[in-house]
C-alpha cells in the first residue's frame, strides 16, 4: 500500500482524485501496489467540493508533511509559496514528490532538485507543462541522444482558447476568458496566462532541459494578449495568417534566445491549426528532425492523467531512486531579447 498526500483539492486535485478512484485497478495492475489517498490540504474546510472526500481534508500541512507513513506527496495548490517551502519539507522528510506547478518548477528547480538528489527522492513534474501531453519525460528521455537546437510551441491554453474563440466565434475577450476560467483552464490569478508568464514558465522549463542549462522565467522576453482587439484578428485573417501566442527557444553560437509573444502565423504552418485549449510543441535536433507534441494543454482530465502517470513512476521508482531524477540546469547563456529582434 502506497500512502498519498495531496496539497489542493481544486480543478487539478479533483481530476487526480477521480482517475486515482476510477482506475485503481489498473494502477494496481501496472504497479503491483494499491494507492491510498491519506490527507487532503485545503484553505477553506466549508467549501463545497466535487468528490466525497470531506473526511480526509486538513488545513493543517504538518499532517501531511511530517506524517511518517505518507510516501508520495502531490503539490496542487499552485504559486510559489507556501508550495515551494512544502515540496522542499515533504521532501527533506523523505517523501517523493509529484507536482504540476510550473511557477515554483521555473523559478526553484535547481535548488528543489539538489534537495531530491541528496534525500534520493524523486521531484516529478510531468503535468508542468503541456498538461496532458507527454513532454518533460520525452525531453529527459526519449531525446537524450539529441542536441536540441529549437523548441517552438503553444503551452498556454487558456490564450490558445480565448483566441480560437475570438478568431472563430467572434467572441468578447473578457468573456472568452470568463469561460476559461469556469472550464478550469486558467491560472487562480489569470493575468499570468493573459499577459504571458505562464508561458514563460513552461518555456524556462523546457529550455533548461533541453539546452541543459538554467533558464528562468525573468530571462524570456515576455509579451501577452492583452492588446490583441477583434481588428487585429480580422486583418491577419484576411492576409492569410492566424494571432498565435508563441513560445520559442533557439540554440545559438553566443547563447540561447528565449521569447514569448503573440505572432503572425501563415495559415499553412502547423502551428495555426491548433485550436482551442491544444497546445504542441515542436522541437529540433540533431539527429532526430523535428518531432511535434500534440495534446489538450490544460483542465482536469488531460491535466491529472500526466500528475497519476508521475504517481505511478514514482511508486516504480522509489526504489530506484536516480531513474527519473532532472539533471538539467547547467549554465548556457541567455541572449538579451534587443539582441535578437
Ligand atoms: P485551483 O483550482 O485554484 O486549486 C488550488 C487548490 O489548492 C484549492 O483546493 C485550494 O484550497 C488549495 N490551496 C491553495 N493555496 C493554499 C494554501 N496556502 N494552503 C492550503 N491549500 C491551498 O488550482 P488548479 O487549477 O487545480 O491548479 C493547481 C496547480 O496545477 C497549479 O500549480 C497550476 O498551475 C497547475 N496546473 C493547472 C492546470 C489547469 O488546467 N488548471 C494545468 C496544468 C497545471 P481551497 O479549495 O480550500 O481554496
Ligand atoms: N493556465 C494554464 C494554461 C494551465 O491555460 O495553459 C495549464 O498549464
Amino acid at each position: 500500500m502506497i500512502n498519498i498526500g495531496i496539497l489542493g483539492m481544486g480543478t487539478i486535485g479533483t481530476g487526480v482524485v477521480e482517475v486515482i478512484n476510477e482506475n485503481a485497478e489498473r494502477i494496481y495492475q501496472r504497479t503491483g501496489e494499491r494507492l491510498k489517498i491519506k490527507r487532503i490540504l485545503v484553505r477553506d474546510l466549508k467549501k463545497k467540493r466535487a468528490v466525497n472526500i470531506n473526511h480526509l481534508l486538513t488545513n493543517d500541512p504538518e499532517e501531511i508533511l511530517r506524517d511518517d507513513e505518507i510516501d508520495i506527496v502531490v503539490e496542487l495548490m499552485g504559486g510559489l509559496q507556501p508550495a515551494c517551502n512544502y515540496i522542499k519539507m515533504a521532501m527533506e522528510n523523505g517523501k517523493h514528490v509529484v507536482t504540476a506547478n510550473k511557477e515554483v518548477i521555473s523559478k526553484c528547480g535547481r535548488d528543489l532538485f539538489e534537495v531530491a538528489k541528496q534525500k534520493g527522492v524523486n521531484l516529478l513534474f510531468e503535468a508542468s507543462v503541456g498538461g496532458g501531453i507527454p513532454i518533460i519525460r520525452p525531453l529527459k528521455q526519449c531525446l537524450a541522444a539529441n542536441e536540441i537546437n529549437e523548441i517552438i510551441g503553444i503551452i498556454n491554453g487558456t490564450t490558445n482558447y480565448i483566441l480560437t474563440e475570438m478568431t472563430e466565434n467572434k467572441m468578447d475577450f473578457y468573456e472568452v476568458l470568463k469561460k476559461a476560467q469556469e472550464l478550469g483552464y486558467a491560472e487562480s490569478d489569470p493575468s499570468a496566462d493573459i499577459k504571458g508568464m505562464d508561458a514563460a514558465r513552461k518555456l524556462a522549463i523546457l529550455s533548461s532541459i533541453a539546452f541543459n542549462t538554467r533558464i528562468i522565467p525573468e530571462d524570456i522576453y515576455t509579451e501577452g494578449i492583452s492588446k490583441i482587439k477583434p481588428v487585429d484578428i480580422l486583418y491577419a485573417d484576411e492576409l492569410g495568417f492566424k494571432i498565435k501566442l508563441l513560445a520559442l527557444a533557439r540554440k545559438h553560437e553566443q547563447g540561447i534566445e528565449a521569447r514569448v509573444s503573440p505572432v503572425l502565423l501563415p495559415k499553412r504552418h502547423p502551428l495555426s491549426s491548433v485550436m482551442g485549449v491544444f497546445n504542441a510543441i515542436m522541437v529540433k535536433g540533431f539527429p532526430v528532425g523535428e518531432v511535434m507534441f500534440y495534446g489538450m494543454g490544460a483542465g482536469k482530465e488531460a491535466t491529472s492523467s500526466a500528475v497519476v502517470a508521475d504517481i505511478v513512476d514514482a511508486v516504480r521508482n522509489r526504489s530506484n531512486k536516480n531513474i527519473t531524477l532532472c539533471t538539467c540546469f547547467g549554465d548556457e547563456k541567455v541572449i538579451p531579447a534587443e539582441q535578437t529582434e
